[in-house]
């Protein structure tokens, strides 16, 4: 039976664990063969394993998404062996730690190494793929957050910065048919963001929701999946949220 990524090459950043591993094994479910990328080795492993169970193929590639030599010798590589890639998920990010601090707690070094990998790296990714991804009429996707809407931290501008960055792309890459969104999501359960947060701060954040559901690594992968279908083609230019209606209240707390 055909699967509605069969042929489909979908290239998916930080899919060593969490948002990107799980958008992995649904994109493999569909029939696309991954090509998986990330900083943590083990991470990749255990997601390749992940996607052949899932009945599909994949690539992974270990390297530093803020060094920009090392984005183009890997677009160069991987655009040579994909003369078609269908998808490109700028999933990898900095969510946790410090990155949650603001005016008091950064320097000028560490705001620009943030803005590196969470805003620019996705840029300069694009750019670097652009000959594949415009032979597919293909998909960019980018990793954005419901606190982009209320940046009250470094996290939350470089994400505010990147949804402007998805509506600069899609001004310049729908020119050859290529889309960009952008997903928001609100609390969603991985292993780094359970790490990353107390308790008492999951369940105050979960509890700002309008629904009354716990979010999960599927729910943000299934959009994803959605937007790279045939049924997602008219969708471009947006940022589109998947955060059980948190950033009401985030704005009004
Ligand atoms: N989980 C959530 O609730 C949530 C909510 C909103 C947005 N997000 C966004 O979703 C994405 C994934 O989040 P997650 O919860 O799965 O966390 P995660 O930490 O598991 O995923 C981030 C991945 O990016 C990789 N990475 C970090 N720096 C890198 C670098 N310099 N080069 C290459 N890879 C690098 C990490 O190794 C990791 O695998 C992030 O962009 C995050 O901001 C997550």
């Amino acid at each position: 039976m055909s699967k509605r990524f069969d042929n489909k090459v979908v290239v998916i950043t930080g899919a060593g664990g969490g948002l990107g591993q799980t958008s992995a094994v649904l994109f493999a479910r569909e029939g696309a063969h991954l090509v998986l990328t990330d900083i943590n080795e083990e991470g990749l492993k255990e997601s390749a394993a992940l996607v052949e169970e899932a009945g599909s193929t994949c690539s992974t590639h270990v390297f530093d998404i803020m060094d920009e030599s090392e984005i183009e010798a890997f677009a160069k590589e991987i655009c040579a062996k994909h003369d078609k890639i269908d998808v490109l998920y700028n999933n990898a990010g900095a969510a946790y730690g410090e990155v949650t601090k603001m005016v008091d707690d950064m320097n000028q070094e560490k705001w620009l190494r943030y803005l590196s990998l969470n805003t620019v790296s996705p840029m300069l990714l694009a750019r670097a793929m652009r000959s594949s991804l415009s032979n597919a009429k293909g998909l960019i996707l980018n990793q954005s957050s419901m606190a982009s809407y209320a940046p009250a931290t470094v996290y939350g501008v470089t994400k505010a910065a990147l949804n402007s960055m998805t509506y600069g792309m899609a001004n310049v890459f729908s020119a050859e048919g290529i889309r960009v969104n952008a997903i928001a999501p609100g609390i969603m359960e991985t292993p780094a963001n359970k790490e990353g947060l107390t308790a008492e701060t999951y369940a105050r954040v979960q509890g700002m929701q309008l629904s009354d559901i716990h979010g999960t690594a599927e729910d943000i992968a299934n959009l994803a999946v959605f937007l790279a279908s045939e049924e997602g083609r008219f969708i471009n230019c947006d940022v589109i949220n998947c955060d059980a209606g948190n950033r009401l209240r985030a704005w009004r707390n």
